[in-house]
């Protein structure tokens, strides 16, 4: 019997919730351009800037930065307010991605050092996923993985959908993707970038931020996704586990239409790549993905199950983003998730299992 067997009551988790510890915060505040930290008068509000569409004159400039990004205390009083256990948390976008090659390597120790410290502030009730210094060289980042076991509260990476520059299907990332399956290490994918802004049309402005978060955001990652099982990632490297975030983007959606792009591509086919051996979107979904339940409603949540299975779901709330408007104390986007979680699951063990059980398992939590 494990240690989790004998628990009485399973703990509720969330993995998919975010900080900028304060190194980080000092460090955008230091910068004049994407990402950076500044006031627009004549408000004296901070407001972060992390992508190009945002830094355009709009109500929609940046984003309001106050302690939910960076005080722990505020995050360990949102748990309480909803009742989660466990926090997994990991460094919002956009991570290290940009910062100058020789910069990356010690940045990336001292911010994983610190949030690794963080945690080790609230016994049980926090651990993390480190960032890799991806501008550096391959070395450099290899050498940030080995180090990362040392650090106690650390439960696998958080990684965007650029990795070394030229995607996830990057063959340069094969020995960091095998360095990061043989420490059991999962990469939790996460987006940032989006889609080029020419897609959302003119009046792009007037809509905020809906049409980046609600549809770039998930295409980004069903992108990167799917370029990583075309490149057969997963056949090279088969114990490679990927966390997704919003449960997935459209893949579990759209994977029967993936499946029969492949099935139809001559190209695919006259290069030998459709034979007996090949890992299928429906194979790597069930053995190499995890999915969050970070989509708000069941509808949606009932694909992500269907596609992973009930046990390869977990909780998540993407605190610090998406509070309520009008400041109440309880989030309606987390309401939103966990009543997606009791739509699709009920209430008994399974539900139980998505909002924390799996995590603990999956994470090595207790
Ligand atoms: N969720 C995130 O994780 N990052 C954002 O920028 C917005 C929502
Ligand atoms: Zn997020």
């Amino acid at each position: 019997m494990s240690k989790y067997d004998s628990l009485t009551k399973t703990p509720v988790v969330d993995i998919h919730t975010h900080v900028y510890p304060p190194s980080y915060i000092s460090l955008l505040k230091s910068r004049s351009s994407i990402p950076y930290i500044r006031a627009f008068p004549p408000s004296e509000d901070l407001r972060l800037v992390i992508l190009p569409a945002e830094d355009t004159e709009s109500t929609s400039r940046g984003r309001p930065v106050g302690p939910d990004y960076y005080d722990i205390k505020n995050k360990i009083s949102f748990m309480d307010t909803h009742n989660i256990d466990i926090s997994v948390i990991s460094l919002a976008n956009p991570w290290l991605d940009w910062l100058p090659a020789e910069e990356a390597g010690p940045i990336a120790e001292s911010t994983n050092n610190e949030i690794d410290y963080i945690c080790s502030k609230y016994p049980g009730r926090l651990f993390f996923f480190a960032t890799l210094p991806l501008s550096a060289s391959a070395p450099t980042v290899l050498a940030e993985i080995t180090r990362l076991k040392t650090l106690s509260h650390m439960r696998g990476i958080i990684l965007g959908t650029t990795g070394l520059g030229s995607g996830l299907d990057d063959p340069n990332l094969l020995p960091i993707f095998k360095a990061l399956a043989a420490a059991s290490l999962p990469i939790f994918l996460h987006p940032h970038y989006g889609l080029p802004s020419g897609v959302w049309g003119p009046r792009a402005s007037e809509y905020g931020h809906v049409l980046p978060l609600a549809l770039g955001f998930p295409l980004e990652t069903t992108i990167a996704v799917t370029r990583m099982i075309l490149s057969d990632t997963f056949t090279l490297v088969p114990d490679l586990q990927v966390i997704l975030a919003h449960s997935g983007g459209t893949l579990p959606y759209l994977a029967g239409r993936i499946e029969s792009c492949i099935g139809h591509d001559s190209h695919l086919k006259a290069e030998n790549k459709l034979g007996p051996g090949r890992r299928t979107v429906w194979d790597v979904l069930k053995k190499n993905i995890y999915l969050d339940a970070v989509i708000y409603h069941e509808m949606g949540l009932k694909t992500a199950i269907e596609a992973s299975g009930e046990d390869r779901v977990m909780f998540g709330t993407d605190h610090p983003f998406f509070p309520p408007l009008g400041g109440d104390k309880e989030w309606a986007s987390v309401v939103a998730n966990v009543e997606a979680v009791k739509g699709a699951l009920g209430d008994g063990k399974a539900a139980e299992m998505a909002m924390g059980g799996n995590a603990v398992q999956v994470l090595n939590l207790i």
